[in-house]
């Protein structure tokens, strides 16, 4: 089966063999394992493929009762209004762990628990804006992700989104699709040729609006439920 994507290319979905699917315990465990290391890891993307400048961008745009979902070591805090509510989410302790520290040294009202994002433990439409960031590639069923934030998400909120996916440039994706397999086995379950925009359609969320950057592989999504 191929998926077409938004870039009107096939984009052949990832062939991983049952023995090697990431199961919640070991997407955990490779988190715990990365935690500490996680920012230097991601320099490269923040600072030379503009993941950071756009994260500003999107972020600054949080307001309200804020949930960042699979917040990681919380690199959106920053961003967010320093007097909201700001409940943080996410599969790993350890990720978590940095996230707090990131929060007390912000001073930021951040309440960090973990949580499976296919499964959130709140109530409908209880939050004005829903973040997560380089999220989807990982979660094992992202669209069943996507329709808990378009749930916990007021009517009238935003849902912002900043994703990685296959490349707009042909060269690039042919080489993602290629190395699809290594890249999840090497990167903690990440599914790098998925198409984020695809994913937040069929999910069912309205795009409001997305730009392209990073050699064609970063999407910031402002979508609303
Ligand atoms: C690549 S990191 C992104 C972290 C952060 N949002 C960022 O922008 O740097 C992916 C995060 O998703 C978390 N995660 C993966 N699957 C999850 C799930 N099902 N529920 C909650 N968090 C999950 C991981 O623990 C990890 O912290």
């Amino acid at each position: 089966m191929k998926t077409i994507t938004n870039t009107g290319r096939t984009c052949p979905p990832p062939y991983i063999p049952s023995s090697e699917k990431m199961t919640m315990e070991r997407l955990q465990g490779a988190y715990n394992e990365i935690a500490d290391g996680y920012e230097k890891m991601l320099w490269f993307d923040q600072h030379i493929l503009g993941v950071a400048r756009h994260r500003r961008q999107l972020i600054s745009r949080a307001s309200g009762r804020i949930l960042d979902l699979a917040c990681g070591t919380g690199l959106n805090f920053p961003f967010f209004p320093p007097t909201s509510e700001i409940i943080a989410v996410d599969l790993s302790p350890r990720m978590l762990d940095v996230a707090r520290q990131k929060a007390k040294y912000l001073n930021l009202n951040v309440q960090a628990q973990i949580m499976d994002a296919g499964k959130l433990e709140f109530g409908d439409a209880g939050f004005d804006t829903v973040t997560s960031t380089l999220s989807t590639c990982t979660f094992p069923d992202p669209i069943q992700a996507l329709r808990e934030m378009q749930r916990v998400c007021r009517p009238d909120g935003l849902i912002l989104l900043l994703e990685h996916g296959h490349s707009s440039m042909p060269w690039l994706a042919q080489y993602q699709d290629r190395h699809v397999f290594q890249h999840y086995q090497q990167n903690a379950g990440c599914r790098w040729n998925q198409d984020p925009v695809d994913l937040v359609k069929t999910a069912g969320l309205k795009i409001l609006n997305s730009q392209r950057f990073g050699l064609g592989m970063f999407y910031a999504i402002v979508a609303a439920p």
